[in-house]
């Protein structure tokens, strides 16, 4: 973009279908203790790892990511929360990235930086300690993808959600809680990522770059609206690694 960066994750609080009270749930449920390192792989802007770590008073944040700027907005919201002393997040590839292997890892909708839900599951098992416990967040098919949801997402998903936790166990963890996307989440999610665009549109008509958004936004509620929603789930997996 020339003179007006478009923000699409602006209207996000998270980059996927979670809502706070959901948030909530899932950082009470990790049962966190001071001095707890929580690793986040894929943190966007990190969101996720702040509530955990603001919810115990004394864990301790590392969120990595690739997205300049999903970094620069968790920083700022590190600085803005006084989290300073205890979150540190770091601009790189998590594939290549290295911590020592953390009390609670959090991967959500992250997968696919080491090539899909499987390949994941193993990275991340080095990644967290003997005992230590996993926060996946991953898509699954709540019912048998139409043509369109399979043009969009190819084989990206590993089946329903039955063969979501299969795929963890075999991958040697164990479920400790499970939660799924509602459909108000997906709704909020994908209209506020249309929405951050349709605003930036309204506010710049004219701007060279107007066409190629309209129909980035256009392609996008299409894909879902007459795709995938209500065909594709995303679940978010606490496991446990024995
Ligand atoms: C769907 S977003 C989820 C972000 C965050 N976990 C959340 O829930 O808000 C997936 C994130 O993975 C990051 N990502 C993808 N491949 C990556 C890689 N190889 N290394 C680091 N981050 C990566 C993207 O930049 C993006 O921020």
């Amino acid at each position: 973009m020339t003179d007006a960066p478009l923000n699409g994750h602006a209207l996000l609080d998270f980059n996927a279908p979670l809502s706070d009270a959901k948030a909530h749930d899932l950082v009470a449920g990790l049962r966190l203790r001071s001095g707890d390192a929580v690793v986040d792989y894929g943190c966007g802007w990190a969101e996720l790892l702040l509530r955990a770590v603001e919810h115990v008073p004394g864990a301790r944040g590392l969120g990595v990511d690739s997205d300049e700027r999903a970094i620069t907005r968790g920083r700022a919201n590190v600085e803005a929360r006084g989290l300073a002393s205890r979150v540190t997040l770091d601009l790189a590839d998590v594939t290549t990235w290295s911590a020592t292997p953390a009390d609670v890892a959090i991967s959500i909708g992250a997968s696919h930086a080491w090539g899909g839900t499987a390949a994941a599951l193993d990275a991340l098992h080095a990644r967290v300690r003997p005992g230590g416990t996993l926060v996946l967040g991953d898509g699954f098919w709540e019912r048998p993808p139409s043509p369109r949801s399979r043009e969009v997402f190819g084989d990206e998903v590993v089946g329903g959600l039955a063969d979501l936790v299969d795929l963890a166990l075999a991958r040697g963890y164990r479920l400790l809680a499970l939660a799924t996307a509602t459909r108000d989440e997906w709704d909020t999610f994908e209209s506020r990522w249309c929405a951050a665009r349709e605003h930036w549109l309204l506010e710049h008509p004219d701007h060279p770059e107007a066409a190629e958004v309209r129909a980035l936004v256009d392609d996008h509620r299409d894909a879902w609206l007459r795709g995938y929603r209500g065909e594709l789930g995303f679940a978010y997996l606490t496991l446990a690694r024995p």
